[in-house]
């Protein structure tokens, strides 16, 4: 069976040029990564000879020393939100049916807290077919924001999963602050955020990776919020149901 936004078997095999980018993602991701982790530690080791020379550091050098380790593990981040980027939506990797409510369910007690969401899914969706880590990743993205962002008060999320004729549709709406409406494009692009990356954390990648992989299902992903009073995303892609797994479902599929 073929995969949303993959028509035929040929499409599904990965080009060379997309596996050399992937490899040389997966290059620049470890080759980065260590000097990077060098100017995490060494201003601690700086701090230690300080320390064994019985010198005191002059504050201002040691809020350098601060700034140079906050700097490399924003880096680091950012790198981490570049490769994930990079390799979500990966042709080489099959669609397998599996159940959307209990991977949204696990995704969700990870990221919020409990008592925090509710989940309301059309049974229809059971035996959904896309790659399951894609479809993790993107929810995991769509639930951290609605926490991460959401500035005072406690955050509530709620998540609807519908099959709508043969297309999948979720909907995650949130109490947040909302955004507004001239952002409602920009947000999509990869390194947009609303606030400086120093006052609130984040690459401004996840968006950025939501829209990657629904695309690439053939679907899409848009934003409907006014400022001030909450956020919903509305996902949708084609839905490719498998009964084999869930026989319960397929009476749903006839709809
Ligand atoms: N639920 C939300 N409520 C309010 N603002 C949001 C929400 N989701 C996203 N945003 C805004 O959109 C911007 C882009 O979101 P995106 O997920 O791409 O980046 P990020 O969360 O800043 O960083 P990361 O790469 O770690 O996800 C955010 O910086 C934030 O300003
Ligand atoms: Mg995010």
């Amino acid at each position: 069976m073929v995969t949303a936004g993959q028509n035929s078997s040929q499409e599904c095999r990965p080009c060379p040029a997309r596996t050399e980018v992937n490899m040389l993602m997966r290059r620049i991701g470890h080759d980065l990564r260590a000097p990077l982790r060098a100017l995490q530690i060494l201003p601690d080791w700086i701090a230690e000879e300080f320390e064994e020379a019985e010198t005191e550091i002059p504050p201002q050098a040691s809020e350098y020393m601060d700034m140079i380790k906050s700097k490399a593990c924003q880096m680091d981040s950012l790198l981490s939100g570049l490769l994930e980027y990079a390799l979500v939506a990966n042709p080489e990797i099959e669609a397998k049916s599996f159940d959307p409510r209990a991977a949204i369910e696990e995704v969700a007690q990870k990221a919020l807290p409990s008592g925090s969401y509710e989940i309301e899914m059309d049974p229809a969706l059971l035996g959904l077919m896309v790659v399951e880590e894609d479809f993790r990743i993107l929810f995991q993205h769509l639930l951290s924001n609605a926490v991460r962002h959401h500035g005072q008060g406690t955050a509530y999320v709620r998540i609807v999963g519908q099959l709508d004729g043969k297309t999948a549709v979720f909907q995650i709406e949130d109490n947040g602050p909302g955004i507004e409406a001239k952002f409602h494009q920009s947000i999509f692009e990869p390194f947009v955020t609303l606030k400086p990356r120093d006052e609130v954390e984040g690459s401004g990648l996840g968006l950025a990776v939501t829209k990657k992989i629904s695309e690439w299902w053939g679907g899409d992903i848009s934003v409907r919020s006014e400022f001030g009073r909450g956020t919903v995303f509305s996902l949708q892609f084609p839905a490719e149901i498998s009964a084999s797994l869930f026989g319960q479902n397929s009476h749903s599929r006839q709809r």
